[in-house]
């Protein structure tokens, strides 16, 4: 399979893929499988209002449209979990290396984030109207300089260099493809392949929410994206995005 977008579109600097995205969709009608990609992106936007830090020519820094009409708001998730699946797939594919998905929008090796994704949806009515997708693959830098919580780069775990427009390519096929696995419904194969990819899916860890640090495993995620822990005491406790932290040193 290869991949072919109706636009795509490569500029020489931006400074965010994600947000001239957005700019040529109030101008245009962009079709799905649109894409932008810079190497050179001077004010990357992260979760939270945080930078994304990629040296010139060296990473992945791409948007691209999707329009999930078939979805329906509250199931929006669905579009992060097959997206993080895909990045997984494609770093296992072209690097060898089992990449694992934190939630919610991290691609981690080890204790280190390789990816990030900022997934930005736009709602009409009842229905998702557009999705777009930006992610961030750390692939050849060799230094990260910014206060950026634990970046590596595929480099940095291999020694090796490796061709971005190929890994662009492939990563852009793994997300056509678990994407056409949620047009036609396959809910339960997304749900069984994200919750065995999770980060932490085994034994206890050290997390972080508005009450202190505490131990506790993973029970599931749900279909909005909420997560439920377990603590020691056999409690349940329940999470939005941004109201828990994994503590990454325990
Ligand atoms: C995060 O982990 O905080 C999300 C980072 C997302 C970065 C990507 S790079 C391409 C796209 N354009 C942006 O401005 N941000 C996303």
């Amino acid at each position: 399979m290869t991949y072919s977008a109706p636009e795509f579109l490569v500029y020489p600097e931006l400074q965010s893929t994600n947000t001239e995205l957005k700019n040529l969709l109030a101008k245009n009608k962009l079709a799905e499988y649109s894409v932008i990609v810079t190497p050179h992106q001077t004010a990357g936007r992260g979760q939270v209002g945080n930078v994304w830090e990629s040296e010139l020519n060296k990473n992945l820094t791409f948007s691209l449209l999707l329009r999930p009409t078939f979805l329906a708001p509250h199931l929006q998730f669905y579009i992060s979990k097959l997206v993080s699946m895909a990045i997984i797939e494609t770093i296992k594919q072209i690097a060898n290396i089992e990449a694992k998905i934190k939630w919610p929008n991290d691609i981690y090796i080890n204790d280190k984030k390789a990816a990030g994704i900022l997934i930005e949806n736009s709602i009409l009515g009842t229905k998702l109207d557009y999705s777009v997708v930006g992610i961030g693959l750390n692939v050849n830098q060799e230094i990260f300089i910014s206060d950026a919580p634990n970046p590596i780069s595929l480099w940095q775990l291999t020694n090796e260099h490796y061709n971005l427009e190929k890994l662009l390519e492939r990563l852009l096929e793994n997300i056509e493809h678990a994407y056409h696995q949620l047009e036609v419904n396959r809910l339960s194969l997304i749900n069984n392949e994200y919750h065995n990819s999770l980060y932490r899916i085994s034994g206890y860890h050290w997390f972080e929410d508005n009450k202190g640090k505490f131990e506790a495993c993973i029970d599931h995620i749900n279909e909005m994206g909420l997560l439920t822990l377990v603590d020691k005491e056999g409690q349940k406790r329940e999470y939005a995005f941004k109201e828990l932290k994994f503590v990454i040193n325990d």
